[in-house]
């Protein structure tokens, strides 16, 4: 689950916010290995919400501008994940164990699911179009 350079989308700033959220998740879960949520554990959950959410937010932006095809999907999924992140700070009471728990599961949809086929689309809609730009 950690940063692998399998994640690149050759995008530099979706690349350099991708890393920073799965770094902060990874500090977050490292963080939770003892079993116990410290007040450190919630700060940086709050911290991966805002950054999650300034992400989709940045991300969706650069799609509207270069016309991405699939831009309702994907934000439907953007919505999905940002309500899991979120339900996540506010589900902390449950224990260390079902926020472990729902971290993985984010990091799992959210990074190999979600960044690996529909985060790399964007770039593959970015490169066409600078391929087109270059034959123009
Ligand atoms: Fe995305
Ligand atoms: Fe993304």
């Amino acid at each position: 689950m950690d940063w692998d350079e399998r994640l690149l989308t050759g995008v530099e700033k979706i690349d350099a916010q991708h890393r920073e959220m799965v770094e902060l998740a990874t500090l977050i879960r490292n963080a939770m290995a003892g079993g116990t949520l410290s007040p450190e554990v919630k700060t940086a959950l709050g911290r991966l919400v805002t950054h999650t959410a300034r992400h989709f937010a940045d991300e969706e932006a650069l799609m509207r501008e270069i016309g991405h095809p699939e831009l309702g999907p994907h934000q439907v999924m953007h919505r999905k994940l940002l309500a899991e992140v979120t339900r996540l700070g506010h589900d902390l009471e449950k224990g260390a164990a079902m926020t472990a728990l729902g971290l993985h599961n984010f990091l799992k949809y959210w990074v190999w699911d979600h960044i690996l086929v529909e985060d790399k689309k964007i770039a593959a809609t970015l490169a066409a179009q600078t391929r087109q730009a270059g034959s123009d």
